[in-house]
């Protein structure tokens, strides 16, 4: 179900059971699997994948290239009661470019999810999460770093580099902040 109006971008593929609400902006090249419910003025970027029974609740803001893995809960109140109305007081959720949110996994609102940070299947995100950083279990902590290829950084080398273990690209930490050293304009990940 398509609700009017909305802006949907080329490519994008919608199956079965799916509802977009009014004034969603769906960039080009996304993919929704089965029961997927997107809210009124959400905004997803291009090439979002999201798996089958995923919720997205008025308040998120979904960035390029993001990956929400199946049955994951986005949230929107972070307080809820049934006798108090809180519509139109939703909370902000900002998922950046090429994060990665595993299966049923929760992640309550007001939060930024970095860029291709990875949240593992099952785990509960209650606060900001750094770029790249990999968070695991209830509470999420942190567990080191995954690489934009998705494996898991290893520890820096003796001039402070870390390595993707698959790809050899480079990433390097400085106040407390990882940055990627190997993007260039040949590669499918090159920063727009
Ligand atoms: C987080 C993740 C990437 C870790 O993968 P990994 O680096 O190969 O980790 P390992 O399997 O070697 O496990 C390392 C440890 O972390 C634990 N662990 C792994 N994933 C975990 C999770 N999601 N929650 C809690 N603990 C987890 C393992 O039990 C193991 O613990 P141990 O050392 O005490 O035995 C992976 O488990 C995961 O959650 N992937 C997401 C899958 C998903 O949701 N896909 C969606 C699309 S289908």
């Amino acid at each position: 179900m398509i609700d009017d109006p909305c802006e949907i971008g080329a490519g994008t593929k919608i199956w079965h059971f799916c509802h977009v609400s009014k004034n969603v902006r769906l960039g080009k090249k996304c993919n929704l699997g089965q029961n997927v419910f997107v809210a009124p003025d959400v905004i997803i970027g291009d090439n979002v994948k999201i798996q089958n029974n995923v919720s997205v609740y008025t308040g998120t803001i979904i960035e390029d290239d993001v990956f929400l893995g199946p049955s994951c809960v986005l949230t929107n109140i972070s307080n809820p009661r049934s006798q108090i109305i809180r519509r139109g007081l939703y909370e902000q959720t900002l998922l950046r470019r090429g994060c990665s949110i595993g299966a049923n996994a929760t992640v309550v609102c007001g939060t930024i999810i970095g860029q291709y940070s990875f949240v593992a299947a099952g785990a509960v995100i209650t606060k900001d999460v750094p770029d790249y950083a990999l968070i695991i279990g209830v509470p999420g902590k942190q567990f080191g770093y995954m690489s934009r290829h998705g494996y898991r950084l290893q520890n820096p080398d003796s001039d402070g580099i870390r390595r993707c273990p698959v790809s050899g690209w480079r990433y390097y930490e400085e106040g407390g902040v990882l940055r990627c050293l190997d993007l260039n304009e040949d590669s499918p990940m090159f920063e727009k």
